[in-house]
């Protein structure tokens, strides 16, 4: 059964509606919403909002766009965290422990892996992310990959094909053969249930000429781009990444000048590149945070997302990216609340997501605060108080 056709928020203290039509006016006080039909019908003044079949008094609170949380890999067996407390003992992430949940979810049945999926999807939506795109790449063979792209498909349709996650083990000393399979059988059988391609461009990963191969044949099979690149070293996938057009290049922690130079020209041109910024794993890898007030002031489209995985960053919290973008990456408030939002969106190619504008998804989050800043000066308290996904209110 569906909800109600029409639902009206009214009350809301603070409404941070980040419209693109309003740039000028991202924040209103004292406003009213209208959501019909799953869109955003109306935004107003409390004592102008009509009725609707459903009211939801915000009560003073704060409203925000729901999270769009453009880069995770939840389809997976198996658990990490003895590396991570290896990590906070003071070794290094690296790219092999991939290997290690690979074998895990080839184990695994389809009903294991989509009871964890759902269940990994379920505690982001609690934490107000109403957009969530998933990653295949822990299964890297043609069957665990077009299994994992099923199951993601199931819960969004923002899934993307990651056969180049890293060379699994019985393709060690024949790596050439794997990129010929991830650009060829394994696309095949993947495309269709895939919304985009993404690389691991890194040295226990891909380099940026098996990355293009593999980004090319998945550009011809119809598929949108995504890179992984610049997380331990600046690599060259950036600049790959802008001349293939990609939707968006991740982690983006080690930049070179030039890499800067070239995300700004491509925001510039319009549809370009975006820079999406995953600061939970340096929380996770003790590595170094990214600049984002380099990026920003060079004028560059700047995304956050969680990255939860189950190797380098295992939290799939957006309130805590937003606190940390804050805390360590020099973002201000909005910033960071715009990046997560509409930055994540704009990541996904994407404008019906992300805010709060007319037209728009009517996909909300009614804080348990009078202000969106809580979100970064009370890391870890839980401040989403309600979640409305196409305007559906939560039980
Ligand atoms: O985005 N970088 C590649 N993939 C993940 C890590 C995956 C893992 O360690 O299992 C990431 O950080
Ligand atoms: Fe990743």
């Amino acid at each position: 059964m569906s909800a109600a056709t029409t639902t009206v928020i009214t009350n809301i203290g603070q409404f941070v509606s980040l419209d693109p039509a309003e740039p000028e006016r991202p924040i209103r006080t004292g406003a009213a919403l209208v959501i019909a039909d799953g869109r955003v019908a109306w935004v107003g003044d409390t004592v102008d909002a009509p009725a609707a079949d459903t009211r939801i008094d915000a009560e003073g609170a704060a409203v925000i766009p729901g999270f769009v949380d453009s880069h995770n890999h939840l389809v997976f067996a198996g658990d990490r965290v003895d590396e991570f407390e290896a990590r906070m003992a003071g070794r290094s992430y690296t790219a092999g422990g991939i290997r290690t949940t690979v074998a895990a979810t080839r184990a695994a049945s389809d009903d294991e892996l989509r009871v964890r999926l759902r269940h990994l999807v379920a505690q982001a939506h609690a934490q107000g992310t109403t957009t969530l795109e998933i990653k295949s790449g822990y299964g890297l063979t043609v069957d665990d990959e077009a299994r994992s792209l099923r199951l993601a498909r199931e819960v969004t349709p923002e899934t993307t094909f990651l056969g180049a996650h890293v060379v699994p083990a019985e393709f060690a000393d024949d790596r050439e053969t794997y990129v010929d399979l991830v650009g060829g059988d394994m696309l095949a059988a993947c495309a269709p249930h895939a919304r985009f391609i993404d690389v691991f461009i890194d040295s226990g990963a891909f380099t940026v000429d098996e990355a293009r191969r593999v980004l090319l044949a998945g550009r011809d099979a119809g598929l949108e781009l995504r890179v992984h690149a610049g997380q331990l070293a600046p690599d060259g996938g950036v600049a790959l990444a802008v001349e293939l057009g990609a939707a968006s290049v991740d982690h983006c922690t080690f930049l070179t000048d030039d890499d800067v130079e070239l995300l700004a020209a491509s925001a510039r041109a319009g549809d370009g590149t975006v820079a999406t910024l995953l600061p939970l794993v340096e929380f996770s890898t003790n590595q170094p945070y990214p600049d984002a007030r380099r990026l920003l002031d060079a004028g560059v489209a700047v995304a956050l997302a969680s990255d939860c995985n189950p190797g380098s960053n295992f939290s799939s919290s957006m309130p805590l990216a937003v606190a940390l973008a804050v805390r360590e990456l020099g973002m201000t408030p909005l910033q960071a609340l715009t990046a997560a939002t509409r930055g994540g969106a704009r990541a996904l190619r994407r404008t019906d997501a992300g805010h709060l504008g007319v037209g728009a998804r009517g996909d909300a989050v009614i804080l348990d605060a009078p202000d969106y800043r809580h979100l970064a000066s009370r890391p870890g308290v839980p401040l989403v108080r309600r979640v409305l996904v196409s305007g559906e209110p939560d039980v």
